[in-house]
């Protein structure tokens, strides 16, 4: 039976009994809201470790947009029944005041990584998902953290974060859930009406096109140029980023080279709902 816990010290009991048990913890944080992209991370963590927690905290520091924030869904009771059913053993779900019982004025910078895509175009808010990252890795401790390729910038954040403050975990990477037609699950999908979702699948779509073409030899800026007047030809698409980088660095590139790694990273809003995806070219 999934074990509720909502403070920092209710945690710290249960982690000491099962140290001693000599078994290993597994650690997936979310924002709730949870789908089958979330499950992913989870049976990552429940095949890798022997005791696996979930977080689900809407970290308010990330958001850099108040509405965003406001219209997170928030869906606590669902989420902790479909934990319960997968075999999760622990939820931590804590309440903004035992995250930030003082206003917080701490920020974090990753350089480079701010400089461009989600860090460019979401001023604070790898700031914030490194502080709020940092605290739950504090509070949890686990052996091993696990996080999805779907936002494939925030990976490099942690990394970072990981390195340079040298958090005592690994990092376990999982592939992007997608829905039957390519959609890459999120928790704002369901924030689409049903004629926006299906416009949503330009996003993937886009992206293997791009790809492909990339890989038959096709100029990049002529394939990107193809994918911002398909954007253009859809009515409430608005296409914000379609950039083609380095999956680590985030390093921009102006041309395909098939010898360096590559992913191709898009963001785009869907009427007014926010989507981002990326596909990996080179691996
Ligand atoms: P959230 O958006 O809830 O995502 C939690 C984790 O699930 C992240 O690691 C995310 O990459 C992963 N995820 C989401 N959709 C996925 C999909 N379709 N396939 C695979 N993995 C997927 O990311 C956050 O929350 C927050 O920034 C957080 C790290 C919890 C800090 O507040």
């Amino acid at each position: 039976k999934l074990k509720v816990l909502k403070t920092p010290k209710e945690w710290a009991k249960l982690r000491l009994e099962i140290l001693s048990g000599g078994q290993s913890i597994g650690f997936v944080p979310t924002m709730g809201a949870l789908h089958v992209g979330h499950l992913e991370l989870v049976k990552a963590s429940l095949d890798q470790c022997d005791f696996t927690i979930v977080s689900i905290f809407i970290n308010p520091t990330q958001f850099n947009n108040p509405k965003d924030f406001e219209t997170y869904p928030k869906t606590l009771e669902k989420d902790l029944a479909l934990l319960d059913e997968n075999g999760v053993h622990a939820a931590f779900v804590p309440n903004t005041e035992t995250m930030y019982p003082t206003s917080t004025e701490m920020t974090l910078s990753f350089g480079k990584l701010e400089k461009v895509l989600e860090g460019k175009q979401r001023p604070g808010h790898f700031s914030g998902v490194g502080l709020v990252v940092s605290k739950l890795f504090n509070i949890i401790k686990p052996q091993v953290a696990f996080f999805g390729q779907k936002d494939l910038q925030q990976i490099a954040v942690i990394k970072r974060l990981v390195a340079d403050l040298s958090f005592q975990v690994d990092i376990s990477v999982v592939p992007t859930k997608r829905e039957a037609d390519g959609l890459a699950c999120s928790s704002r999908n369901v924030r689409l009406s049903p004629s926006e979702r299906k416009i949503a699948l330009v996003l993937f779509k886009s992206l293997s096109k791009a790809k492909s073409e990339l890989l038959a030899g096709e100029n990049w800026f002529a394939v990107r140029q193809a994918v911002e007047s398909d954007f253009q030809n859809i009515l409430s698409t608005e296409l914000e980023y379609f950039e083609l980088v380095h999956p680590e660095s985030f390093a921009l590139y102006s041309s395909f080279d098939p010898n360096q790694k590559s992913s191709l990273c898009v963001a785009a809003n869907v009427g007014d709902v926010r989507l981002i995806d990326n596909l990996p070219v080179i691996d």
